[in-house]
């Protein structure tokens, strides 16, 4: 739609001049005033021309007949109509599909995409585990949010540099050590991964409610491990290495690679820096022993920074790892996606970094987002209320192959698909709602695949890729068929749909919204639906009307492929 949204601006513009408005808006300016209607029935775009009564002196119903008069001929435009203050545009069906169409096919995979972000970087924080505890569902908003704000940047052009900014460092770490001795063996670990590394974690919980004295014993082993102790710096790296092994399955399952794994610990060495810039910049202070930067002058609590035993915590780390950040990638960017609840965090230790003397505040985007909590209650790893992402995954993974197993036995590749169909139901599952929004996790509906769901829009792409492979040859001639021509509503509602899909990136993008792109996968798989059933493609008859519908379902595909991946959701031919 962008191409007709500039367009019909033009044919605004010109007409604007004609009735020689005063102070007449640009181009980029009308197309952003250009509306889409509620139902077909108003048009395809629609002008508002309130803003122009107070000059013009005319009633907006006026104005907008008046513009209607003076515009150009199109022969995109079919007619126009002016009601109630607004000129709206009907678009003619068949110059429109043929342009639109064309645009897509030659575009491919390229379509919707822009060059907006060259030479630009943005660095993005996302997922970012707690390395010993459970990698669990409150951590597949930050993994899955993150990672399509990303591919959103790519599309756009940005230079990504994506950062898994791992809990690498902090006292759950003398905690783990502290149990591994106690209770723990070599062999074991090896043998069950991170499963017996959170049993560990666990265990230490519970024996530490009953002696008080393991609480004291962690925080010196963790004083030790800052402190550069051999033994504990041995463990602590292996214990990172068997967390990251999982982590990279369940992100493998996703699709995502991170560009780097600098987590907290990576910063250790620079906090020294940082604290000497504080100290020069006299905004470090001693409170009962910790130091701190006040914030009260902002109303907010003081950002900690030291211990009173000389500890660094999370905020100090996060200060340095972004004044590395910058150093390093020169972004114009830095995002970083959590849940809500660190939501201060970010906010006190965004404004230390302008009173450091630093000038990039404003570039640092904190994305929250809504908790998640099973049951109705509160996800807690400690009394097991958690859900592990490699075992909804399986879950998930289980329950599809299942259905296939049933449905369609002999399917090449089941197993890749039921993998892709499996996560792909839960990641859509998760984006779709509006990435503020407290969710209730449960399995059933993650995995219910009625309606609006990650299934159904795969299974609506695969649809396209057997309908195309069924054409054979009558497909690859349609490929450069001359014309397409519009010869049903279905066809044009089609191609208005997948016209949509820049525009809505750039919206979701705008928004940190993943979710819109997720209705708009749902929109499209339904629009192009309604065509299938109402359109026959081979047996439409004339060669022309096969060709478009043909190439409209080679288009649905390319859209809906490029959306998949916009949200980590993997786009099977055949499931
Ligand atoms: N590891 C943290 C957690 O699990 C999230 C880290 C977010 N990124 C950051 N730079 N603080 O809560």
């Amino acid at each position: 739609m962008q191409y007709f949204k500039q367009h019909v601006s033009e044919l605004i513009l010109s007409s604007l001049k004609e009735l020689s408005v005063p102070e007449i808006p640009e181009t980029d300016d009308i197309r952003k005033m250009l509306e889409y209607p509620p139902s077909p029935e108003n048009g395809d775009l629609a002008f508002p021309c309130f803003r122009f009564s107070k000059i013009l002196r005319k009633s907006p119903a006026q104005i907008a007949s008046d513009i209607s008069q003076k515009l150009p001929e199109s022969a995109y435009v079919e007619k126009t109509v002016a009601v109630g203050g607004y000129l709206n545009f009907y678009l003619s069906g068949s110059a429109f599909l043929d342009f639109t169409l064309k645009d897509i096919l030659s575009n491919g995979e390229s379509y919707g995409r822009s060059d907006e972000g060259t030479g630009k970087t943005v660095v993005l924080d996302y997922s970012s585990p707690n390395v010993a505890k459970p990698f669990h569902i409150g951590h597949l908003g930050t993994t899955v949010i993150g990672h399509s704000i990303k591919k959103m940047h790519e599309f756009f052009g940005y230079k990504c540099v994506g950062v898994n900014h791992l809990g690498d460092w902090g006292t759950q770490f003398g905690k783990l050590i502290v149990a591994y001795r106690k209770f723990g063996d070599e062999k074991t670990v090896i043998e069950k991964g991170i499963d017996e590394l959170v049993r560990l974690y666990v265990l230490f919980h519970s024996e530490a409610e009953k002696d008080r004295s393991l609480e004291d014993l962690a925080r010196k082993e963790f004083a030790k491990l800052e402190n550069g102790d051999a033994e504990n710096l041995k463990l602590w790296k292996w214990f990172i290495e068997i967390s990251l092994a999982e982590y990279k399955k369940t992100y493998a399952q996703l699709g995502i690679e991170f560009d780097s794994y600098c987590g907290e610990s990576f910063y250790y060495d620079k906090i020294p820096a940082v604290i000497e810039r504080m100290r020069e910049k006299n905004i470090l202070k001693t409170d009962d022993g910790a130091s701190i930067v006040d914030l009260s002058d902002y109303d907010m609590p003081p950002c900690l920074i030291l211990k009173s035993d000389g500890t660094t915590l999370y905020p100090a780390r996060d200060i340095a790892a972004a004044i590395y950040r910058k150093e390093t990638y020169d972004f114009s960017k830095c995002i970083y996606v959590t849940d809500a609840g660190q939501s201060l965090h970010f906010r006190q230790w965004f404004k230390v970094i302008t009173l450091m003397g630093y000038d990039f505040e404003k570039q640092l985007v904190h994305i929250p987002y809504g908790k998640v909590s099973i049951g109705g209650e509160k996800l807690a790893t400690r009394t097991g209320n958690v859900i592990l992402l490699k075992d909804l995954f399986k879950t998930a993974v289980d329950k599809v192959r299942d259905i296939m197993n049933e449905k369609n036995p002999d399917l090449p590749n089941k197993e890749q698909a039921a993998e892709a169909v499996g996560v792909g139901a839960i990641v859509f599952h998760y984006l779709s709602g509006g990435r503020i929004k407290n969710i209730d996790f449960t399995v059933e509906d993650a995995l219910s695949f009625e309606g609006n769901t990650g299934p159904y829009a795969q299974y609506t792409y695969a649809r396209t890729c057997s309908i195309l492979e069924k054409a054979g040859k009558t497909a690859a001639e349609a490929v450069n068929a001359g014309k397409y021509v519009c010869s049903a509503s279905e066809e044009f509602e089609l191609i208005k749909q997948l016209s949509l899909f820049p525009d809505k990136v750039r919206s979701a993008l705008d928004a940190y919204e993943p979710s819109m792109i997720t209705r708009f996968i749902f929109d499209t798989a339904t629009v192009f639906n309604r065509f299938y059933h109402n359109c026959s493609v081979l047996g439409a008859g004339d060669r022309d009307v096969i060709n478009t519908r043909l190439m409209l379902t080679k288009a649905t595909g390319i859209v809906l492929k490029s959306a998949f991946s916009l949200i980590c959701m993997k786009a099977p031919e055949k499931i």
